[in-house]
């Protein structure tokens, strides 16, 4: 089918909750991207930090394969070991709790929100300005922004938006308060890095309150910053961690996961979801952790991030460059969703505008030096006009 017979396709029967760009992909392996006219695309945003291995990696690509052909659904009504030991990966490679399976980032924080009231027998949730958290009613609630709010109110009650600031995260937690849950490097708003001293405090406060502290660790986890999770670079261990996007390799599959003192606080009929934890996602995801948790693979987004952030500031227009690892924004001096589109259709590499003058780059945690190299001569050309 050509790009026009999709567009018109999506017309006549898509809900316009998306603003796709005009391009139609068929294929992936590594760090590139083919359409339908076998125009090759370097990918620098990786599905929005969900292909972190890269397209298809063939370890991924075998295991789904190999479980898809044995056993796909059982529900959770019944055991399957993949479900089984991800969570005993998971739960060893962070906080040392316990995990709840779902679909999405959205719905991981939907399971902590729950989780957190429940242990509190009510009480508030506390987020910062500027956060994303996703779209369903409670992660919506928890995403202070009034473009996305305010179409669907009424809103969760009980949530409460302060400045990512110590001072201001001291101040908003009380005995009242269930949890503060926030993102150590806010992504959907551009790549904002809370400091450690605003993490610290809000850590602070939430002992001194006995209230919990989630990180929304959806699109900072999975290594994208240089550990696995990006509060090992803090000095702070949260209560809980969600995680989704890379976790499944580029299957849909969500989690949250707690440390000890949480693990018991949601118990047989709280929550639950048809789905979660399926043989065929938590197979792909539990080779996606082995893959990501690895020292060498680590520290060559360490290296690859700091080498790709050197040369962003060389770039024209390039005002300043922020972030961790391969989790980076570059403020321009020029309008980036037309920069952004520009790469895409004439340079073709993928990264994506978060705001008029900022662009996001998320490229796989396998890029090479030479692809770097390669989309950075692309986004010259883009940034050039
Ligand atoms: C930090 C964070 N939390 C939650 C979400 C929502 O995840 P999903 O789109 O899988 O529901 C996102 C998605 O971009 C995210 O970046």
């Amino acid at each position: 089918m050509s790009l026009a017979e999709l567009q018109a396709l999506e017309r006549s029967s898509v809900i316009a909750s998306y603003a796709r760009q005009p391009v139609e992909f068929v294929r992936g392996e590594g760090s590139h991207l083919w359409d339908e006219q076998g125009n090759e695309y370097l990918d620098f945003l990786c599905g929005i930090s969900v292909t972190n291995l890269g397209h298809c990696h063939p370890r991924v690509v075998a295991a789904v394969r190999e479980q898809a052909g044995r056993l796909m659904h059982t529900s959770n009504l019944f055991y399957t070991e993949p479900a089984m030991r991800l969570a005993e990966r998971l739960s060893s490679s962070s906080l040392g709790g316990k995990v709840f399976f779902c679909n999405s980032g959205a719905e991981a924080n939907e399971a902590a929100i729950k989780l957190v009231r429940k242990a509190r027998r009510g009480g508030d949730v506390v987020v910062v300005h500027g956060a994303f958290h996703g779209r369903t009613y409670g992660a919506l609630s928890a995403t202070p922004q009034e473009a996305k709010q305010a179409p669907f109110a009424p809103l969760v009650p009980g949530f409460r938006a302060v400045a990512p600031e110590p001072e201001a995260l001291a101040a908003a937690v009380d005995e009242h308060t269930a949890a503060v849950i926030l993102e150590v490097i806010q992504g959907e708003s551009g790549v904002h890095l809370l400091s450690d001293e605003a993490l610290r405090a809000a850590r602070a406060a939430c002992d001194e309150h006995g209230a919990a502290l989630v990180f929304d660790e959806v699109q900072t986890g999975m290594g994208r910053t240089g550990t696995l999770w990006a509060y090992e670079q803090t000095g702070v261990t949260p209560d809980a961690i969600t995680s989704a996007k890379a976790l499944g390799g580029g299957l849909p599959i969500g989690a949250l996961v707690t440390g000890e003192r949480l693990s018991d606080v949601l118990q047989p009929g709280d929550h639950g979801s048809t789905f979660a934890g399926g043989p065929v996602v938590a197979a792909a995801a539990l080779t996606a952790l082995d893959l990501t948790d690895d020292e060498a693979l680590l520290a060559h987004v360490r290296e690859q991030g700091g080498v790709l952030a050197a040369e962003l500031e060389r770039l024209p227009h390039v005002v300043s460059v922020r972030g961790r690892g391969l989790m980076l924004a570059c403020e321009l001096d020029v309008q980036a969703p037309a920069v952004a589109r520009r790469a895409l259709l004439e340079q073709r590499l993928i990264l994506n505008a978060t705001g008029p003058t900022t662009l996001r780059l998320l490229p796989p945690l396998t890029v090479g030096a030479e692809e770097i190299s390669e989309a950075l001569a692309r986004l010259a050309g883009a940034l050039e006009g």
